[in-house]
C-alpha cells in the first residue's frame, strides 16, 4: 500500500538525513558499557538496547510497507512494537544484544537505502523524526542511570532568565501545522481558536523560583496540589524535584552541581508544576494559549540539539525543557489518524497532559511550535518544566 501523503517536500536529502540521524544515535551510546546498554535502568524506561533494535524494527516495518517487501525479521516484530510491551516489562523480552541489534540496524538501512525511491517523502521524514525522537528518550534514561553510566561532554551557555510577562490580546489564532513542512497527525488540522486576553511567563519557572516554593513549604501544603497529585507525592515521598538533592544541588548524569537559579526547574511531573502555579497566584497555560504565545514571540530557540547536556537560561519558547500544559492530550477538530492509529489516537482522552516546546535534548529538526508531547501527569523523567499564566486581575 502507498501512502498519500499531505507532506510533499522533495525527497532529495532524505538519505543524508537518515545517516546524520544514525550517527548521533551511535555517538549517543558510543562510550556506554555493554552492560549498562543492556541493564534496565529504571522500570519506568527500557533498557537501550530495545531503543536500539525499535529504531531499527520501526525502520523494518515502514521501509517493508512503502517497498512491498516482507520484513527483514518478522520473529522481531512484537518484541520491538511499543504498543504491545510496556516499558516496565521489556527487560524481560528476548530482545537482542547489543552487537546483535547494531547489525540489525545496519541490515535494515542497507534495505532501506536500495528502496528509497519507493518511499513517500513522508514516511522518510518519519523515520529520521522517529530517529531523532528516540534519542531524547535514550538520554531520559542515561540521566536515571547510576552516576558512572554516562559521562556526557559539556559546555555551559551563561546569560539570565528572562524576565516579567507576555501580554497577549484577546482574538482568534490559527492552531496547529499550518502545513509547510512534517507534522504528525495529531498537529492537523489547523484551526481557529479564539482566545480571550492573557498574560504568560516571558521565561519558564526557574530553579531560583522554584527553591522559594519548596523553601515555603510548597510540598506540604495539601491545599496547592489537586487530590491526585497530594496522594501520588504522599505515596513517592516528593519532596523537590527528581534530581534535586537534599543539600540543594542537582544531578546532572555523572556530577551533582550547585543549582542554577537562572536555569529552568526541570524533571517535576505535572501535578508539581501545578501546585507551584496555585501557590504563585497562576495556572498552567492551556496549549492553545502556549501556541498562541509562542507564536507572538517569535520562535527564537534556546539550548537544542543535545549539544550542551543541560538546558540555557530560561526563555524561549523551543529548546531548554518541554513545557507542562494544562490540556489533556486529544485530537482536533477534524483529526484524521495518519499514517496509523497507534502514533496518537490511541493515547488521546486517556488523561494524558501536553508538553509543548521542545528541550535541550530535542533534535533541531523535531522541534516546532505546533508539536505535541504528552505524557502522564506523574511523570518526571522528562526534559520538562513549565511557565505559568497569571490570573486576571
Ligand atoms: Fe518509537
Amino acid at each position: 500500500m502507498h501512502i498519500t501523503s499531505p507532506f510533499t517536500s522533495p525527497l532529495g536529502g532524505v538519505e543524508s538525513l537518515l545517516a546524520e540521524a544514525r550517527e548521533r544515535t551511535l555517538v549517543l551510546i558510543e562510550n556506554v558499557s555493554e552492560a549498562d546498554l543492556e541493564r534496565v535502568h529504571d522500570p519506568l524506561m527500557s533498557p537501550l538496547v530495545w531503543d536500539i533494535g525499535h529504531i531499527a524494527a520501526f525502520e523494518d516495518l515502514w521501509i517493508s510497507r512503502e517497498a512491498g517487501l516482507d520484513l527483514l525479521r518478522p520473529e522481531l516484530a512484537a518484541v520491538y512494537d511499543a504498543e504491545e510491551t510496556p516499558r516496565s516489562d521489556r527487560g524481560d523480552l528476548p530482545y537482542l544484544s547489543r552487537d546483535e541489534a547494531l547489525a540489525y540496524m545496519d541490515e535494515v538501512r542497507e534495505r532501506a537505502l536500495g528502496s528509497l525511491d519507493l518511499v513517500s517523502p513522508f514516511i522518510g521524514e518519519m523515520l529520521v523524526q522517529h530517529e531523532n525522537q528516540h534519542n531524547e528518550t535514550m538520554l531520559q534514561t542515561l540521566q536515571l542511570a547510576e552516576p558512572g553510566a554516562y559521562e556526557p561532554p559539556r559546555r555551559r551557555s551563561p546569560g539570565r532568565a528572562a524576565a516579567g510577562a507576555l501580554e497577549v490580546a484577546a482574538g482568534p489564532f490559527r492552531m496547529g501545522d499550518p502545513g509547510r513542512g512534517f507534522a504528525y497527525d495529531n498537529e492537523r488540522p489547523q484551526h481557529e481558536v479564539d482566545l480571550p486576553a492573557f498574560r504568560i511567563d516571558r521565561a519558564p519557572v526557574t530553579n531560583a523560583a522554584f527553591d522559594e516554593f519548596v523553601a515555603d513549604g510548597g510540598y506540604h501544603r495539601r491545599e496547592l496540589w489537586t487530590p491526585e497529585g497530594w496522594a501520588f507525592r504522599e505515596r513517592e515521598g516528593w519532596e523537590r524535584p527528581l534530581y534535586w538533592t537534599e543539600d540543594g544541588r542537582e544531578r546532572r548524569f555523572d556530577q551533582v552541581v550547585a543549582l542554577d537559579p537562572d536555569l529552568p526547574v526541570m524533571h517535576v511531573s505535572w501535578f508539581e508544576a501545578g501546585a507551584f502555579a496555585r501557590w504563585r497566584g497562576a495556572r498552567l497555560p492551556s496549549e492553545a494559549e502556549w501556541e498562541k504565545a509562542a507564536r507572538r514571540a517569535g520562535l527564537r530557540r534556546g539550548n537544542l540539539d543535545q549539544l550542551d547536556f543541560g538546558p540555557g537560561p530560561a526563555g524561549p519558547f523551543l529548546g531548554d525543557c518541554w513545557e507542562w500544559t494544562a490540556s489533556e492530550f486529544r485530537g482536533y477538530p477534524g483529526f484524521r489518524a495518519f499514517p496509523y492509529a497507534e502514533y496518537s489516537e490511541v493515547f488521546f482522552d486517556s488523561g494524558y497532559r501536553v508538553l509543548r516546546g521542545a528541550s535541550w535534548a530535542t533534535r533541531a529538526r523535531v522541534a516546532r511550535a505546533s508539536f505535541r508531547n504528552w505524557d502522564h501527569p506523574r511523570r518526571r523523567q522528562i526534559f520538562a518544566g513549565f511557565r505559568c499564566v497569571e490570573e486576571s486581575r
